[in-house]
């Protein structure tokens, strides 16, 4: 599998879902490619936000090399999931998908977890304190993505 996450930013929401999404893979001996990207532009080439940074340290992971980018038509053909952090950035994802089979590719992270509900991952870039909240809900939905296609 190659699963790609993505948020607005790639700061703070899809840094912590790749980090967390490598770690499960390394602990399971998958071999699966795992990055990250934005629908936005304005944070390409960025290290993750520090607050981001400290959450994934305090469960013992290290998402400092990661850089921003932003997601490119070619991403769409390249991953075999393509995993939105909320409706925005499903929708935006899906306007870049000019084929059933690429659109076929995109789906919302916590429906993994919710099937059908379409429940987003809460954007914590205004709100310091809600970091350890999307931390613990990207844990759950990653385990439950790897339960679902390994
Ligand atoms: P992310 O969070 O999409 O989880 O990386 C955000 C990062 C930056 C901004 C908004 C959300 N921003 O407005 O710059």
């Amino acid at each position: 599998m190659k699963i790609l996450m993505v948020c607005l930013g790639n700061i703070c929401r899809s840094p912590l879902a790749e980090g967390i999404m490598r770690n499960k893979v390394a602990e399971k001996g998958l071999n699966w490619e795992v990055d990250s990207a934005g629908t936005g532009f304005w944070h390409i080439g960025e290290s993750p936000d520090p607050r981001s940074v400290l959450t994934a340290r305090k469960y013992g992971l290290d998402i400092t090399s990661q850089r921003a980018r932003q997601i490119k038509p070619h991403d769409l053909d390249h991953f075999d999931l393509i995993l939105a952090m909320d409706e925005s950035n499903y929708r935006d994802i899906l306007r870049l998908a000019y084929s059933e089979q690429q659109q076929q590719k995109v789906a919302m992270i916590l429906n993994y977890v919710h099937p059908g509900h379409n429940r987003s991952v809460p954007d914590p870039y205004w709100d310091d304190d809600g970091f350890d909240q999307v931390y613990r809900m990207l844990t759950e939905a990653c385990e439950r993505v790897i339960d679902a296609h390994s």
